[in-house]
């Protein structure tokens, strides 16, 4: 079922715990994108709450007139908590002067393109072997197989024009 969650940064003291989230979730504090390694817990985020639930997280990251979705995560998936996390990362990338969002995604991630595609982002790059890459020079705990036993190789980059639309259309 839907659910409205409240979307909110995340407090300074809130940062040990969101470390801990995202080792959960994936394995490492890190995530990789365009050959840099970013600690999520270090950068701006958005958290979903509902009551004193977390429903998903959104890292990004303001640089040269854009910004980079580097992390979207919803932990159940399917109720409207990424498209509320999107949203408000549209809003205040906007509201911050940034021309551009911009992030990301695998290969494998074949849900994550759907997301952002129905979402108003047009595919405009492919990183050819940059997760190769990146996992023998940055982060080897990167997993070799990702969504439904795809290898993991690529990165595709997503974009959507701020001057021009909005995440919900
Ligand atoms: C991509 C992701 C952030 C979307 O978040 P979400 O909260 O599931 O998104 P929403 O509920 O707002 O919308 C999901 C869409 O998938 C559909 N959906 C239904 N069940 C779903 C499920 N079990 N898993 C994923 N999507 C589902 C929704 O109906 C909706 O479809 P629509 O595009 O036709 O509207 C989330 O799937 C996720 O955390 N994935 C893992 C991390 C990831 O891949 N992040 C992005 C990589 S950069």
């Amino acid at each position: 079922m839907p659910i409205v969650p409240t979307i909110r940064a995340i407090r300074p003291d809130e940062r040990g715990e969101l470390d801990r989230v995202i080792v959960r979730s994936l394995g490492s504090p890190y995530v990789v994108s365009r050959r840099l390694i970013h600690r999520v817990s270090e950068l701006p985020c958005l958290v979903a709450t509902s009551g004193d639930r977390w429903l998903g997280l959104a890292a990004y990251r303001l640089a040269a007139g854009a910004c980079e979705l580097v992390l979207l995560e919803a932990f159940e998936r399917g109720r409207g908590t990424g498209t509320a996390l999107l949203d408000a990362v549209v809003e205040l990338a906007r509201e911050s002067g940034a021309r551009r969002l911009w992030l990301v995604t695998t290969n494998d991630n074949v849900d994550a393109l759907r997301f952002y595609q129905r979402r108003g982002m047009r595919l405009v790059r492919l990183w050819s072997d940059a997760v190769t890459q990146s996992r023998k020079l940055l982060k080897p705990e990167i997993p070799l197989a990702g969504d439904n036993g795809i290898a993991i190789r690529d990165e595709l980059e997503l974009d959507m024009l701020l001057t021009e639309v909005s995440a919900s259309g």
